[in-house]
C-alpha cells in the first residue's frame, strides 16, 4: 500500500516535470515561457528562407551550426572561441573570412536579419535553432533537442579550429576531442549531416555537388556511397580535400557526386570504419545517434543546466521515406571498399540501369531552384 502510493507520487512528479508550464500568445503550451519567442521565429525562417524545403538554404544553415559550435578549444582556453555562441553572426567579417569557412557567408547573411526581427533571441540560440528548423524539412531527420539561453556576449573565434576535408583522420579526431571531448563514434554520427549536403567551394568550377545521390533526404545513402570505389571527379580533378567519387556524371545544373577526402578516410580508417559501415541501412540508429551527438555540439561552451529546454518548439520533421539503402545504378557490392572486419555488410538491392542516374539539382526533381540569398556584411 505504502509502496504503491510511493510509485504514484513518483509518477506524478515525473508528469509535473514534463508537463508544459506556459501558454504562448498563440495558445501553444510549452515547457517554459522563454520558448514562446521561437514559435514565430520558426515560422519566419520557414517562410523567408527555407520554404519548408530541405534545399540549399536549409543545408547551409545545418552546416553553420557546426562551424559556429566547433570553434572552441579545451587546450587553448576561452580566448580561442566560445563554441555555440553565435560569433559567426556577431563578427560577420571575421570568422566567415577564414578559409575553412569558405561558403558559410551565405548562411550568415541569411540569418543576420533575424537578430533585429527577433531581438530577444541571442545569436547563439538563433544559429542552433535555425539549424534544427532547417533539418526538420529533411525527411527522416531527427527532431533535434533545442536548449535556449546562450548569452550574446562573446568574442570572435581564432582561425584554425574548423576541420578541413584535407585533414588526416588523426587531426580530425584530435580536433573534435579538443573541442568538446567527442568520441570517434560521435564524430561519425555527426557526419550523417553529409547526407543533406553539397559542395560549392571544394571545386569552384561546379555548384552544389552532392555528397550522396539523395541530398534532400536524411537517409543512410551517404554511408553506403562513400564506401564505393571512386571512379572520377564531377568537375575538375584533384582539388584540395577531394578524391574521386563513384557517381561523377552530371548534366547542366545536375552536378555529379563529390567525395571529400575526409569522408573517404573516415570510412576506411580502423578507428572509425566500423562505426561508418554500421550506419548503412540503419535509418533509426543513424538518426538517433546524430541527434545525440548534435545535443552535445549545440551547447559547446555552455552548461546544460543553465539552459532552458525548448525542444517542444522545434518543428516535427518530415517522416522518413523508408526506402532501404541501395546501390545506385552502375555500382554494386563488387565496388565496396570495406575495412571493418567485425561486422557483416548488409545485403542491399542494386538500382537498375546501365548508365549512372543523374542526381537532381532540386528537391522537386528539376534543375532550376534559386536559393534565397540576402546581402549582408559576411
Ligand atoms: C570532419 C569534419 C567535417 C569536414 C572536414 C567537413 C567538410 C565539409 C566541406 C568541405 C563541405 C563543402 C563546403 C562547400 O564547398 O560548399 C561541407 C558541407 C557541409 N557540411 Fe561538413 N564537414 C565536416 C563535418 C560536418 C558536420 C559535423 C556537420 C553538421 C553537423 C556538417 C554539415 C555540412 C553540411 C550540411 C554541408 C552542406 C552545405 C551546403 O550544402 O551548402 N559537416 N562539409
Ligand atoms: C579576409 O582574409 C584575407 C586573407 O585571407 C585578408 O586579405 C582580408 O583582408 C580579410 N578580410 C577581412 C574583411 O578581414
Ligand atoms: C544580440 O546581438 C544582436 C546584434 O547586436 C542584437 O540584434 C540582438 O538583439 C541581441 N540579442 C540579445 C538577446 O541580446
Ligand atoms: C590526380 O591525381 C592522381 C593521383 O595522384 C594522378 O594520377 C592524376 O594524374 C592527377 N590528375 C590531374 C589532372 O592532375
Ligand atoms: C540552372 O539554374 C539557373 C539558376 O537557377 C537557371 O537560370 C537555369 O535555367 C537552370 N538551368 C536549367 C537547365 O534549368
Amino acid at each position: 500500500m505504502a509502496f504503491a502510493a510511493l510509485i504514484a507520487v513518483t509518477a506524478l512528479v515525473g508528469i509535473t516535470r514534463a508537463a508544459p508550464t506556459a501558454v504562448c500568445p498563440d495558445g501553444t503550451r510549452v515547457n517554459n515561457a522563454v520558448c514562446c519567442a521561437f514559435i514565430p521565429l520558426a515560422q519566419d525562417l520557414q517562410s523567408t528562407v527555407f520554404m519548408n524545403d530541405c534545399g540549399e538554404d536549409a543545408h547551409e544553415a545545418i552546416r553553420l551550426t557546426f562551424h559556429d559550435a566547433v570553434a572552441i578549444s579545451r587546450s587553448q582556453g576561452p580566448k580561442a572561441g566560445g563554441g555555440a555562441d553565435g560569433s559567426m553572426l556577431l563578427f560577420p567579417t571575421v570568422e566567415p573570412n577564414f578559409s575553412a569557412n569558405n561558403g558559410i557567408d551565405d548562411s550568415v547573411n541569411n540569418l543576420i536579419p533575424f537578430m533585429a526581427k527577433h531581438p530577444t533571441i541571442s545569436a547563439g540560440d538563433l544559429v542552433q535553432f535555425a539549424g534544427a528548423v532547417a533539418l526538420s524539412n529533411c525527411p527522416g531527420a531527427p527532431r533535434l533537442e533545442f536548449l535556449a539561453g546562450r548569452p550574446n556576449h562573446t568574442i570572435a573565434a581564432i582561425d584554425g579550429l574548423i576541420p578541413e576535408p584535407q585533414d588526416s583522420v588523426t587531426k580530425i579526431l584530435e580536433r573534435f576531442e579538443d573541442a568538446g571531448g567527442f568520441t570517434p563514434f560521435e564524430v561519425v554520427s555527426l557526419l550523417a549531416s553529409h547526407t543533406v549536403a553539397r559542395a560549392d567551394k571544394v571545386d569552384e568550377t561546379i555548384d552544389a555537388a552532392p555528397f550522396d545521390s539523395t541530398p534532400f533526404t536524411f537517409d543512410t545513402q551517404v554511408f553506403l556511397e562513400v564506401l564505393l570505389k571512386g571512379v572520377d571527379f564531377p568537375g575538375t580533378d584533384n582539388n584540395t580535400g577531394e578524391v574521386a567519387s563513384p557517381l561523377p556524371k552530371g548534366s547542366g545544373n545536375d552536378t555529379g557526386e563529390m567525395r571529400l577526402q575526409s569522408d573517404f578516410a573516415l570510412a576506411r580508417d580502423e578507428r572509425t570504419a566500423c562505426f561508418w559501415q554500421g550506419f548503412v541501412n540503419q535509418q533509426e540508429f543513424m538518426s538517433s545517434s546524430f541527434k545525440a551527438a548534435m545535443s552535445k555540439l549545440a551547447i559547446l561552451g555552455h552548461n546544460r543546466a543553465s539552459l532552458i529546454d525548448c525542444s517542444d518548439v522545434v518543428p516535427i520533421p518530415k517522416p522518413a521515406v523508408n526506402k532501404p539503402a541501395s546501390f545506385p545504378a552502375t555500382t554494386g557490392p563488387k565496388d565496396l571498399e570495406l575495412t571493418c572486419k567485425l561486422e557483416r555488410f548488409p545485403t542491399l538491392t542494386v538500382d537498375h540501369g546501365a548508365t549512372q542516374t543523374l542526381i537532381p539539382h532540386c528537391s522537386n526533381g528539376g534543375q532550376d531552384c534559386p536559393a534565397i540569398q540576402f546581402d549582408g556584411p559576411a
